[in-house]
């Protein structure tokens, strides 16, 4: 079997903490079975800016392209906050360049970690949804933008197309689900909105067995909380789910155990956590590597079939949550490096 190529992006601050964690795991993982790879290291955000002044460098996108997969840790961080061009670009662009459209966020709640959710248990039993955000379009794209000192303009756009590609990647997903699809919009004020639910009024037609149903984003907000339980599939425009993202981390215990995986129709995946560089913990070696590890878990099923390793990784990383060896954010005192130590241990031969 040829080896896979895997770019690495190690981001900034806890960044570059969780990949090492990460790369760790997927080394002992994968030894002694047929899956072989090569994993190639670009600049990126914040640590490209230092070196190159660009956040996306040539090599980057070009090495990214090339690649099998793309895995990415976090980028950004107070360091660039009046860069120019933030470390954020660096993300959006990449996003825009591997045509990434759509972006798996699960929230499944681990009974072993519920108690850290300020949630009540009865109401997390059984939490198990994913947020489809749609990545490459919406007010994060959308043109004219500008910025003035008296007024500033950022325009929010939706095609046809867009959408149904969207919808597409949700619906189908329901069907190896519980079949039950929420659109999630503000279409009470915006036109974005309306034109996605009349769209989506038209695809649901080739999903019969599909329930659908639509929330504005504000109830959506509360519903998470109040009832995550009634959520399977939600689909929604590029900024709600960036915020519904963060919010739905709150059941499962912490925002660092949530994997993410963005894909389009060409081109690599990339697998990243849902949340940023954490400066506020970084260089402590308490940052929490699940979320890496788990998309590290995700890019083995999604892009390179190997559910095999996957679910090798899986069990160590329950095993070691049950074991009670965890970061701070989820109750512990052990370090990175422990949790990463400890999951490596439990990996089964
Ligand atoms: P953040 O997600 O970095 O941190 C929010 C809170 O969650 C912090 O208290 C942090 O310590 C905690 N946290 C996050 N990940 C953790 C982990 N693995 N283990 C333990 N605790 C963890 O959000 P922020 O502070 O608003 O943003 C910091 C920087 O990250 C900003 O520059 C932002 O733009 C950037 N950012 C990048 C990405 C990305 O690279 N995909 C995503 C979100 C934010
Ligand atoms: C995320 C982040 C990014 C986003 C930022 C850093 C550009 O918050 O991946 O969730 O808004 O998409
Ligand atoms: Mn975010």
């Amino acid at each position: 079997m040829s080896k896979k190529v895997i770019a690495i992006l190690r981001g900034d601050y806890i960044g570059p903490e969780i990949m090492e964690a990460g790369l760790t795991v997927l080394k002992a993982a994968s030894a002694d079975s047929n899956f072989q790879y090569q994993t190639i290291d670009y600049p990126f955000g914040g640590e490209a800016i230092d070196k190159y002044g660009d956040p996306l460098p040539q090599q980057t996108i070009e090495g990214c392209k090339q690649a099998d997969a793309v895995l990415l840790s976090a980028i950004g961080g107070p360091k660039w906050d009046n860069a120019s061009k933030r470390p954020e670009k660096g993300l959006l662009e990449i996003r825009n360049r591997l045509g990434l459209f759509s972006n798996i966020r699960p929230t499944k709640v681990d009974p072993n970690l519920s108690r850290f959710s300020p949630v009540k248990q009865e109401v997390l039993d059984n939490t198990d949804f994913v947020i489809v955000r749609e990545l490459t379009s919406g007010i994060y794209f959308g043109t004219p933008r500008k910025q003035n000192s008296q007024d500033a303009l950022d325009t929010s756009t939706y095609t046809v197309q867009e959408i149904k590609r969207i919808l597409k990647i949700g619906f189908d997903m329901s069907m190896r689900r519980r079949k039950h699809v929420t659109v999630v919009d503000k279409a009470n004020v915006l036109a974005t909105s309306r034109l996605w639910r009349k769209v989506t009024e038209e695809f649901k037609q080739e999903y019969p067995e599909v329930t659908v149903d639509y929330c504005y984003v504000d109830a959506a907000a509360m519903k998470i909380i109040t009832h995550p339980t009634s959520f399977d599939v939600l689909i929604t425009a590029n900024l709600f789910g960036d915020i519904l993202s963060d919010e739905a981390s709150v059941l499962t215990g912490s925002l660092g155990t949530i994997p993410s995986m963005s894909a389009g129709t060409t081109g690599p995946n990339l697998y990243e956590p849902i949340h940023g560089s954490a400066p506020d913990i970084a260089g402590k070696g308490i940052a929490d590597p699940i979320s890496m590890i788990q998309s590290i878990e995700m890019m083995l099923r999604e892009s390179f079939d190997e559910s095999y390793i996957a679910d090798k990784i899986a069990e160590a990383v329950q095993k070691t949550i049950e074991e009670g060896i965890t970061t701070p954010d989820i109750g512990g005192t052990a370090t990175t490096q422990e949790v990463t130590t400890n999951i490596v241990k439990n990996l089964k031969g």
